[in-house]
């Protein structure tokens, strides 16, 4: 039975009395008759026999259609899987008329950042650069924009955007809302719920949730926008590879479980950091201090397990401290099961308005004590030059 969560023509069952904690695992199963798999396999195929709708490798894909029929479940839209997360926003800013203004964070991810700067120096866009978790300031912003984008908490800086209080307000306008749910996944906040026209993922993160995979996803509830997102998929073959989509349905049946412990080891391990002698500042939306923790209380289901700090000592004690870790993985990314830090200067394309000295702190769901013991050493160590 196809629902309108789910992708046009979607061969699975649908769970929409479910919870989310359900849906993770139940959506994108095979009809349940006797001897099927209980899960999809993976399609390896670049053709398909004619005459029917498959067609081409490029045009669809079973294994697809499952971790679409499964994100589709969890945002309550129809779903497209792309190659990456990236792919995805740029699907989106790609159907954009010439010219369209776009509102968005000042410092949103990095690679969102250059394709603003990208659209906006072709002049294909004019963007209009904001602190999303200042309500005023975006309001002001709006009259004129055409696609307010939204990536809320942003990366790495934490911040949280009044998402009820904005869709709303650009709805109210006829302004194209886009939100990156990536940091938040669709367990802690469902945009489209609340009348965005458009969530993307990456999928890279919490949703296949063990940094093996490089992939991303869109969901709208509207037809004819599904429509031309599926078809710049098609002709812009940003296309996902089935193992590794087949990878991500196998990650998205443990988010639930995953997300709740590394959740529960990012709020502890952000208190104890705000009483470290290395740390000047902790940037954690689920800390009863930090300046977004009554916006994100106000309408989201939980805080997430990014946590960002800036070190005490400067740049070079945050490089020294990463690099003393030893459970912790000095590496980039986030939202898989292991924990990883960096300082996210090392990177050219970072925001100017991130401090050089701030530190992007994954959470995974190692012991506690084990992680805090990792991370208390390497940032003492890294006070001593
Ligand atoms: C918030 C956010 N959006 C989008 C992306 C891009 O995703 P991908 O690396 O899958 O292209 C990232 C990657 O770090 C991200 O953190």
């Amino acid at each position: 039975m196809s629902t309108s969560s789910q992708s046009p023509d979607s061969p699975f069952a649908s769970h929409d009395g479910l919870s989310l904690e359900s849906r993770v695992v139940a959506a994108g199963r095979p009809a349940r008759v006797s001897d099927a798999g209980v899960n999809v396999g993976i399609d390896l195929n670049s053709t398909f026999l004619a005459p029917g709708s498959a067609g081409y490798g490029r045009f669809g894909n079973s294994t697809w259609s499952a971790l679409e029929d499964a994100i589709a479940s969890l945002e309550n839209g129809p779903t497209l899987v792309l190659s990456s997360g990236v792919a995805a926003i740029t699907a989106l800013f790609s159907i954009l008329p010439r010219g369209a203004v776009i509102t968005a964070s000042r410092n949103g991810y990095s690679g969102t950042m250059v394709l603003l700067r990208q659209a906006e120096a072709s002049g294909a866009a004019e963007v209009r650069y904001v602190d999303v978790s200042n309500t005023d300031e975006v309001l002001a912003a709006l009259p004129g924009t055409t696609l307010l984008w939204l990536e809320s908490p942003t990366n790495p800086a934490l911040e949280v955007a009044d998402l009820p209080k904005l869709i709303a307000a650009a709805k109210a306008q006829n302004i194209g809302v886009g939100v990156d749910n990536t940091f938040a996944t669709p367990l802690l906040q469902q945009p489209l719920e609340l009348g965005a026209d458009v969530v993307i993922h990456s999928l890279s993160k919490y949703i296949a949730g063990h940094s093996d995979v490089v992939l991303g996803s869109i969901s709208t509830k509207d037809p004819a926008l599904y429509q031309r997102l599926a078809d710049v998929r098609k002709i812009n073959g940003s296309i996902p590879g089935p193992f590794e989509v087949w990878l991500a349905l196998r990650g998205i049946r443990t988010l639930g479980v995953r997300l709740e412990r590394a959740q529960r080891n990012a709020l502890e391990i952000a208190l104890r950091l705000s009483l470290h002698p290395a740390v000047e500042r902790v940037r954690y939306p689920g800390l009863p201090t930090d300046p977004h923790h009554e916006t994100a209380k106000s309408f989201m289901k939980g805080f997430g397990a990014v946590i960002a700090f800036d070190h005490r000592g400067g740049a070079d004690a945050a490089d020294r401290a990463c690099a003393a870790s030893q459970l912790v993985a000095h590496a980039t990314s986030l939202g898989g099961v292991e924990s990883l830090w960096e300082r996210r200067h090392r990177w050219s394309t970072e925001s100017p308005t991130i401090p050089t000295n701030l530190i992007r702190l994954s959470i995974g769901i190692e012991d506690l004590e084990d992680l805090w013991r990792d991370i208390d050493s390497a940032l003492l160590a890294s006070l001593k030059s």
